[in-house]
């Protein structure tokens, strides 16, 4: 029998230890650890990116796994669903299969699942756990507990009651499993969630079936309750590992680790528990203030990006330009080592005036002649991401082409499917070109979508035709850049062609066709969508391919060192003596939820108004995406919105810097 519920076994470490333990196995983390001097209240690890994040935590369970097995005893493991663990079990799958690593002596129970949801209904957590985890190692089936979705109303709470005495009977939990929602929520524990509260049926917050509706296929058809551990439940285990990726979570991260305890964000009741450690990647980590502000909390070694950082925000924080900071500003500020380091807050105001300045690139400052491939992760992110400098490319004589990498079909709407074929079937009898062919394609895809329900994979025609649609919108949209239809590729990519949201991981065939369309074209630069927020990853997922391409092409980056070591001298010059392919710069660009900050963009390239209109047109012709696209994420606003908006809004902040005042502008990252 394991131990009781209360105390930590010898082999079940504090937060602080499993800390130490994972930082000296794997990836080191961006900045150090808590010290005395962070605000932080839970432990926390900040790591480069989200798969280190799963080797460290992957790691520490199957430590745990093992020690327990050659003590002959269990290991209970809490389990969550949701996108964020998903990694965590991907490399525990591996280390079953390439380790040896055995599933024997465990006992796992999952946080939570929907109510009412059958438990092979494909949004069940019953069977997301099947899928991710279960079905590839060898847990004995009796061991696996899941709250049940399926129970009638009036058996719910002795089914939460029973719930909690098979944890209790297990011994307790050993070490759970955690991710956040955006809400704060861990499990289903929604704001108002207290302390004290057990596995229970919950209704679940706005915020939260907004997040789901995607994988929901609409907002209307996700549960409005779930069955969920309580918070004491939670802080009952004896080890907790919660974990956040990508950068919609930072701002509910720093809450957490550094906000007051509040019943209204159940994550920070997970400061009262002694072991727990919260594991980032860099962008969720974003706003910690050890990350985004720490010389407010320490003295610090002022590096040019630190100093550029520290004294656009200082200008936001007193509302002055950056010309117009003074000695008193830097001073109150915690920033006057900074002035001391440079002499006088006159030489700090002007070098980073000049350093924001240098990055502003109009046409003229823009390359000219240049081999480029624009990749667009859906056929749209080219106009709404980079149509400001999709037209200057083009018009700088720069020999583009568009690659398409996903055919977006899943976002188009069955109606406008419907109107298509409408528009066909008059056609064709208008013009008298109708054999019957055009009729008997029109009932069948009128027949399936009649007959169609919520989360049902379209038939081939259906989603040819919504592969279509948004192909026929994307050269419309890159003709309104100045571009043709032959400029457009579209690569189809087969990770993206499940006909779900769900997508398949990126494979040696998705390498393979960005990789030929490379040594076809022979890119000089090509720009990449570096958004990793997008709500389905598909941004990411297109962004590895790229990479693995680029990897498998011309070989790894060279390291920064080597770059300072010979300044005079591009990569790209180097390369091409030793006479392997030409590697080509890599432009990133932000995807529609977010622009680079103006600290972080190599260049910022403005637009007058007449071009934020060309872009804005450009992005109407993407109708299918229009007034309501199917997957909007948080914002309401229709694409082109979010684009006036943001676009403004930086060209906006660079005004209030002290800059020139320009109509709107984009930002990149060259890496
Ligand atoms: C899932 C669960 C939730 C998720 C949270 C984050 O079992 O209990 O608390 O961990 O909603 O979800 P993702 O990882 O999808 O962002």
């Amino acid at each position: 029998m394991n131990s009781p519920v209360t105390g930590a076994p010898s082999d079940v470490g504090t937060g602080h230890e499993a800390r130490d333990r994972s930082a000296n196995r794997g990836p080191s983390p961006v900045l150090p650890p808590a010290s005395h001097s962070t605000q932080e209240r839970i432990p926390t690890v900040v790591v480069e990116e989200h798969e280190d994040i799963a080797r460290l935590v992957a790691g520490r369970i199957a430590q745990l796994i093992r020690s327990r097995a050659a003590q002959g005893r269990t290991a209970v493991l809490g389990l969550a669903t949701g996108s964020t663990p998903i990694g965590v079990y991907r490399e525990l799958i591996r280390m079953h299969r390439e380790e040896g690593l055995s599933f024997a002596n465990v006992v796992t129970f999952n946080l939570d699942e929907y109510y009412p949801m059958k438990p092979d209904n494909m949004h069940s957590y019953h069977r997301f756990m099947q899928e991710n985890l279960f079905s590839s190692v060898d847990v004995p089936a009796h061991q696996v507990h899941i709250p049940r979705g399926d129970v009638p109303r009036e058996l719910v709470d002795s089914e939460c009651a029973a719930y909690e005495a098979a944890i209790r009977a297990a011994g307790g939990i050993d070490f759970q499993l955690l991710g956040v929602g955006k809400t704060g929520h861990i499990g289903f524990n929604e704001p108002g969630s207290g302390v004290d509260s057990r596995t229970r049926l919950v209704h679940l917050d706005a915020v939260t079936r907004r997040d789901a509706a995607a994988d929901f296929f609409g907002e209307e058809f996700v549960p409005k309750e779930a069955v969920t551990m309580g918070v004491a439940t939670i802080l009952e285990a004896r080890e907790i590992a919660i974990i956040a990726t990508g950068e919609h979570k930072s701002a509910i991260v720093r809450r957490a680790v550094e906000g007051d305890i509040n019943v209204e964000i159940a994550a920070t009741f997970l400061q009262r528990h002694p072991a727990t450690t919260f594991y980032l990647d860099s962008s969720a980590g974003a706003d910690l203030t050890r990350i985004a502000t720490p010389w407010l909390l320490d003295e610090v070694h002022w590096t040019p990006d630190l100093m550029l950082r520290a004294v656009v925000w200082l200008s936001l924080q007193t509302g002055r330009a950056i010309l117009k900071l003074t000695q008193r500003d830097y001073a109150e500020h915690g920033m006057s080592s900074l002035v001391a380091q440079r002499g006088s807050p006159g030489a700090v105001n002007g070098e980073v005036f000049n350093a924001l300045g240098a990055k502003i690139r109009g046409k003229s400052k823009l390359p000219t002649g240049k081999r480029t491939i624009v990749f667009s992760p859906h056929p749209d992110d080219d106009v709404i991401s980079m149509g400001g400098i999709l037209r200057k490319f083009v018009q700088n004589d720069n020999r583009m082409i568009v690659a398409y990498m996903t055919s977006g079909n899943i976002a188009v709407f069955d109606h406008d499917v419907r109107r298509y074929v409408d528009f066909l079937r008059r056609l064709a009898h208008e013009r008298d070109v109708a054999d019957g062919t055009v009729d008997r394609f029109a009932t069948l895809v009128n027949d399936f979508l009649d007959s169609k329900q919520p989360g049902d994979v379209d038939i081939d025609e259906v989603a040819d035709i919504k592969r279509i649609i948004r192909e026929s919108e994307a050269v419309a949209g890159i003709e309104v850049m100045g571009l043709t239809r032959d400029d457009a590729r579209f690569l189809n990519l087969p990770f993206y062609q499940t006909g779900k949201v769900k997508k398949d991981p990126i494979g040696p065939a998705d390498v393979a066709i960005v990789r030929a369309l490379l040594e076809e074209f022979q890119p000089e630069i090509i720009f990449v969508a570096g958004d990793l927020s997008d709500p389905h990853g598909t941004h990411r997922m297109c962004k590895e391919a790229i990479d693995r391409a680029v990897l498998e092409l011309y070989g790894p980056r060279p390291s920064a060192d080597s770059r300072s070591a010979e300044p005079h001298r591009r990569a790209t010059d180097r390369v091409q003596e030793t006479g392997a392919p030409q590697r080509p710069e890599v432009w990133l660009y932000r995807g529609a939820w977010q622009e680079w900050a103006v600290t972080d963009a190599t260049w910022l390239v403005p637009m007058s108004q007449e071009e934020l209109r060309l872009k804005i047109q450009a992005i109407f012709k993407h109708q299918s995406q229009k007034d309501s696209a199917p997957f909007p994420g948080q914002d309401d606003r229709e694409f082109w919105q979010r684009v006036d908006a943001r676009n403004k809004d930086t060209a906006a902040l660079l005004d209030r810097l002290g800059l020139a005042e320009y109509f709107a502008m984009e930002a990149y990252v060259v890496e």
